[in-house]
């Protein structure tokens, strides 16, 4: 490989590996939605040990405090044993975007 050539080839991979990043960071809301509904509300409608909890359930400002202390169950467990790092940005995401105080507000379905 020619240097000039290598040099173009380590640019773009150097792209390609910042857009993941930058993918993963920001979490996909379609993706959360999906977990919200597979994993949290297995345990979170009426009737369940969690009881009710929406995205409506906190603010966006709430929600990212929540995920950034990263407990659950009344701080008893780690969000983390629920969800992989990846499935927690999807989440984050989707409970943001669609928070009390969202220009979107959702409650999953019901
Ligand atoms: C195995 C059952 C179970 C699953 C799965 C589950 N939760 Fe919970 N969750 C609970 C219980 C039990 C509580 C405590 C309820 C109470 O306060 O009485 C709780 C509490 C909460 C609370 C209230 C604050 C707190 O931490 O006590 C939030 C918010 C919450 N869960 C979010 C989630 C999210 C988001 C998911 C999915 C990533 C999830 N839960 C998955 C059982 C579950």
């Amino acid at each position: 490989m020619t240097v000039s050539k290598w040099i173009k080839t380590a640019f773009v991979a150097a792209g390609l590996g910042a857009m993941v990043i930058a993918t993963v960071a920001a979490g996909s809301e379609t993706r959360g939605k999906y977990f919200f509904k597979k994993n949290c509300k297995t345990c979170h409608v009426a009737g369940k040990a969690g009881g009710v909890v929406t995205p409506l359930t906190k603010t966006q400002a709430q929600w990212k405090q929540y995920f950034q202390d990263g407990k659950h169950n009344k701080g008893t467990e780690q969000l983390s044993k629920i969800l992989t790092p990846d499935q927690i940005q999807d989440v984050l995401a989707f409970v943001v975007a669609h928070a009390s105080d969202s220009p979107q507000p959702e409650t999953c379905g019901g």
